[in-house]
């Protein structure tokens, strides 16, 4: 049995003073959730959101790391450091590194391998472009993101890994998947694990969907069958991150 998991991904939002304030009006309501919830603020704010979190089982996770552990990488992030301020889990391969700041799926590979090493749990986003869904290639090309991003990542690995589905027309746009596009998309990713790995494998690991989840939505989503729970941008910025991770 699969243990639904609801992240939140904050992005570039809130100050060390605002999510302490965000941290307030949520922690009441998420402390115990049937869901293992994750917060994943600004790595500047993390040890501020961690303490305000103790005494509750909310999880915390960054948004990104480097793959080396120190050295001259100006501006990047030491998965020791991550590991030193007590993140569990790690954002890698968001579509905005990806569009953004130009990160590969060879890229993330070497980020995904260094998290399993240093003991923090990947959140592997994966997802097309509206583009590429109108060519009707959106499984081809999420499968090929897969098998990049999970070179050399042993099966043990794999099954305790998240792998977020967030098809990019659907992120800040307001325009969810349907659930049945979305739990197509994540049936596809489990079939792959089986094929690349094995059953027991495919079974064990969670995969979320990710795009404009809300309070109206996340039940729906929520309930399909090979959806294990939600990444959410705007809506974990406020009070409806609470009726998200209750939808279930
Ligand atoms: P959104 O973002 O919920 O604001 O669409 C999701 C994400 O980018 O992880």
């Amino acid at each position: 049995m699969r243990q639904m998991i609801i992240a939140g991904n904050w992005k570039m939002n809130k100050t060390i003073t605002e999510a302490k304030v965000l941290v307030s009006e949520l922690k009441e309501e998420l402390n115990g959730a049937e869901a293992e919830v994750v917060f994943c603020p600004s790595t500047l704010v993390v040890s501020s959101v961690k303490e305000e979190l103790k005494g509750t089982d909310i999880k915390i996770g960054a948004q990104n790391m480097y793959f080396e552990e120190s050295g001259a990488f100006t501006g990047e992030t030491s998965p020791l450091m991550l590991k030193d301020l007590g993140v569990n889990y790690v954002i890698l391969g968001h579509s905005e590194r990806r569009n953004i700041f130009g990160e590969s799926n060879e890229l993330i590979n070497k980020k995904v391998v260094k998290a399993f090493e240093t003991e923090i749990t990947p959140i592997l986003c994966v997802g097309e472009s509206l583009e590429v869904r109108k060519s009707g290639k959106e499984v081809s090309f999420v499968s090929e993101q897969i098998e990049k991003c999970l070179v050399e990542v042993k099966d043990e690995q794999v099954k305790n890994m998240v792998i977020a589905y967030e098809p990019i027309w659907a992120i800040g746009t307001g325009e969810t998947a349907t659930s049945e596009q979305a739990e197509d998309m994540c049936k596809e990713i489990r079939n792959l694990i089986e094929k690349l790995y094995n059953t027991d494998t495919a079974s064990t690991v969670r995969i979320q969907y990710g795009g404009s989840v809300k309070p109206a939505n996340a039940k729906e989503i929520l309930s399909m069958p090979n959806i294990d729970g939600a990444l959410v941008g705007g809506a974990a910025l406020k009070k409806d991150f609470i009726d998200i991770v209750k939808a279930i």
